[in-house]
């Protein structure tokens, strides 16, 4: 299924909201189907959707006010649960989700955002400008190879 950007458009969504995508998406063939993350419902995290015409959920995100624990000096914010639905990855979705959660975290006077990204993803999260940090590791609900990445924002 291809999409037209211009029909895609971005707006908070609940918890509750976010995830049937994360468990179709991120939990897919997992022992452990947890969709629930720590600080989902803290008044600071917002979530993050992609819609399309029809109004599907095509995409979701959450930003969550954490510090970086390689850099717990600056304010920072934690991207987590990041999920195109399967039929549309790979045509900018999760591109669009980046730039809204961008501009979230300079609204609130971050200058930092960070993930525990797994590597099958380091290729999107590098040519949005995150660097790859640290030694990589399993993480413990997926079972997959992860590295930590982060992006300082300019000005
Ligand atoms: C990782 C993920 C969130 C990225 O979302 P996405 O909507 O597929 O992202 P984009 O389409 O913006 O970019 C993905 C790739 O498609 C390419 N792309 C972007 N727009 C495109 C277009 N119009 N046509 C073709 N390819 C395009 C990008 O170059 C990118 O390639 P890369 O991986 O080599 O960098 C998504 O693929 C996903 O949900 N994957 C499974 C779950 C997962 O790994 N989540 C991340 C956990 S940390």
């Amino acid at each position: 299924m291809n999409v037209n950007h211009l029909d895609i458009h971005i707006r908070p969504m609940t918890s509750l909201e976010v995830r049937p995508l994360r468990l179709e998406v991120l939990r897919a063939g997992m022992v452990n189907q947890t969709v629930h993350f720590d600080g989902d419902d803290d008044p600071m995290t917002i979530h993050l959707g992609a819609f399309d015409q029809d109004q599907n959920n095509v995409g979701v995100s959450t930003w969550m006010q954490r510090p970086f624990p390689l850099a717990t000096e600056h304010k920072a914010l934690q991207l987590r649960g990041m999920a195109t639905a399967v039929n549309v990855q790979g045509q900018g979705i999760g591109a669009l989700l980046l730039v809204a959660g961008q501009s979230h975290v300079r609204e609130i006077g971050a200058h930092l955002i960070w993930a525990n990204a797994r590597d099958a993803a380091l290729n999107f999260y590098n040519r949005h400008g995150y660097s790859t940090v640290g030694e990589g590791f399993i993480e413990t609900v997926t079972q997959l190879p992860h590295h930590k990445v982060v992006k300082y924002l300019m000005g």
